[in-house]
């Protein structure tokens, strides 16, 4: 499906950029895809697509990732502190 009818982006192509690259913003995922962007209507629909898959790969993460709630962006399960039992 067509998200950006300016630059002529598929959902599929949002979703290659994200998985190759991990861009945090819509306008990393434009460069990402050599484009840049015109009329910003798609912007919504790109970060959407972009927030599906930092999940699905956060859940799919071997080392057991976590999502940040606030920005959407997976958590290394090293970096999550241990619950103190003191
Ligand atoms: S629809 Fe994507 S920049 Fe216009």
């Amino acid at each position: 499906m067509i998200v950006c009818s300016c630059n002529v982006l598929s959902d599929s192509d949002i979703r290659t950029a994200c998985a190759r690259s991990a861009p945090r913003t819509t306008g990393e995922v434009y460069g990402c895809l050599g484009c840049s962007p015109q009329c910003g209507r798609c912007a919504r629909t790109i970060k959407q697509i972009m927030d599906e898959a930092l999940v699905a790969a956060a859940a799919a993460c071997a080392v057991g990732c976590q999502v940040c709630p606030h920005s959407g962006h997976p958590i290394p399960a090293e970096a999550v502190a241990a619950p103190d039992r003191s």
